[in-house]
C-alpha cells in the first residue's frame, strides 16, 4: 500500500447521484481490479473506501454514489484540486480463476470495479458477458463501456425503465450463453442471491463499513469458513464458498 497526493483531473456526474472522478498520482501500488483506495476527505476523521473502477497508467477512476457527508464533499470538488489517497488496498478479483466464459454481475454502484476487471479479462483473452441491475434507467452507467469491450450486456431495472423489469437475476436469465465462473459486486443481499442461484464457482466483492482500512482494527470482519476475516485486508473479494452467508 502507498499513501500519496493525487490531482483531480475530472469529477463529473455519471448517473443520478453517481459521479466519476479521475485522479492522477503514483499508482504503483495498484495491482489489479477489485482493489480499493482510501480517500481522506478534508474535515472527516475516517478515510472513505472506494473500488478502483478503471486505470490507465498513473490515472485511476473512482465511481462513487453520493450517500453522506464524505461523498457529498467529493461531489463538490473541482478539477485541479488534490486528495490524499492510500492505494493498493485489499485482495482483488482473481482473473486466473476465469474459465471458458465468465459472468460479471453488477448491482447499482457495485458495477464500478467490474469495468477494470473486464479490461483485465479481455487482455488475458478470457471471454465474458455482463448482467447489471439498477433501480431505474437514471441510475444506470457503464452499459456502453462493457458493450464496447465486445461483451453481451443485459440490464434489469426495478421499474422496467431500462432493459428487463426486475432484478439482476432477470438480467442473468436474459443472457444467451453458458458460463462456468462468475464475478459479482453489489449489495450483500444481491450477492447472496446471485451466489445461491448460480450453480458454478465464483467470487464476490464484499462491503463493510471500515475503520482503519488496513487490517489493524478488525472492525470490518465477516464470518467465513476459515473464521472471521477482514474485508479490507483478507478481501474485499472472497470466493463464494468461503462466505458464511447466513451469518452475514
Ligand atoms: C471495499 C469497499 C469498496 C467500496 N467501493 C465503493 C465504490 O466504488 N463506489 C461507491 O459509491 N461506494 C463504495 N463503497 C462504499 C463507500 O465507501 C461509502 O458509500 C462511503 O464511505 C460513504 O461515505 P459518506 O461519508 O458519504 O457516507 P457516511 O456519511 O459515512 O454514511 C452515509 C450512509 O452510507 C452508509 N455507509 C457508509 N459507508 C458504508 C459502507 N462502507 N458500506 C455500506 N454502507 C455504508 C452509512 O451507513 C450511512 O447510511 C465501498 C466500500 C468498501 C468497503
Ligand atoms: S477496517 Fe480495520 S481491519 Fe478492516
Amino acid at each position: 500500500m502507498k499513501q500519496g497526493t493525487f490531482t483531480i483531473l475530472d469529477n463529473a456526474r455519471l448517473a443520478r447521484d453517481t459521479f466519476r472522478m479521475v485522479l492522477e498520482g503514483d499508482c504503483s501500488a495498484v495491482t489489479g481490479s477489485g482493489q480499493f483506495v482510501q480517500v481522506s476527505v478534508p474535515g472527516l476523521y475516517l478515510r472513505r473506501p472506494f473500488s478502483v473502477s478503471d486505470r490507465d497508467g498513473d490515472r485511476i477512476v473512482l465511481v462513487y454514489k453520493q450517500v453522506g457527508k464524505g461523498t457529498a464533499a467529493m461531489a463538490a470538488m473541482a478539477p485541479g484540486g488534490t486528495l490524499d489517497l492510500v492505494t493498493g488496498l485489499g485482495r482483488g478479483f482473481d482473473v486466473a480463476a476465469a474459465g471458458e466464459r465468465s459472468l460479471l454481475v453488477g448491482g447499482s454502484v457495485g458495477t464500478a470495479p467490474l469495468l477494470l476487471l473486464a479490461r483485465e479479462l479481455q487482455a488475458a483473452g478470457k471471454a465474458f458477458d455482463v448482467a447489471l441491475g439498477f433501480g431505474d434507467a437514471g441510475l444506470a452507467f457503464y452499459v456502453q463501456e462493457f458493450k464496447a469491450l465486445g461483451a453481451q450486456v443485459k440490464v434489469a431495472t426495478q421499474d422496467g425503465s431500462l432493459g428487463r423489469e426486475g432484478l439482476v437475476t432477470d438480467a442473468i436469465r436474459a443472457l444467451d450463453g453458458t458460463y462456468d465462473y462468475f464475478y459479482c459486486c453489489g449489495s450483500k443481499v444481491m450477492m447472496r442471491v446471485v451466489s445461491e442461484a448460480l450453480p458454478f464457482a465464483g467470487e464476490c466483492s464484499m462491503e463493510e463499513r471500515m475503520g482503519c482500512g488496513t487490517g489493524i482494527c478488525y472492525g470490518c470482519s465477516i464470518p467465513t469458513t476459515a473464521g472471521m476475516r477482514r474485508v479490507c485486508a483478507d478481501g474485499p473479494v472472497f470466493r463464494k464458498e468461503e462466505i458464511v452467508w447466513e451469518r452475514i
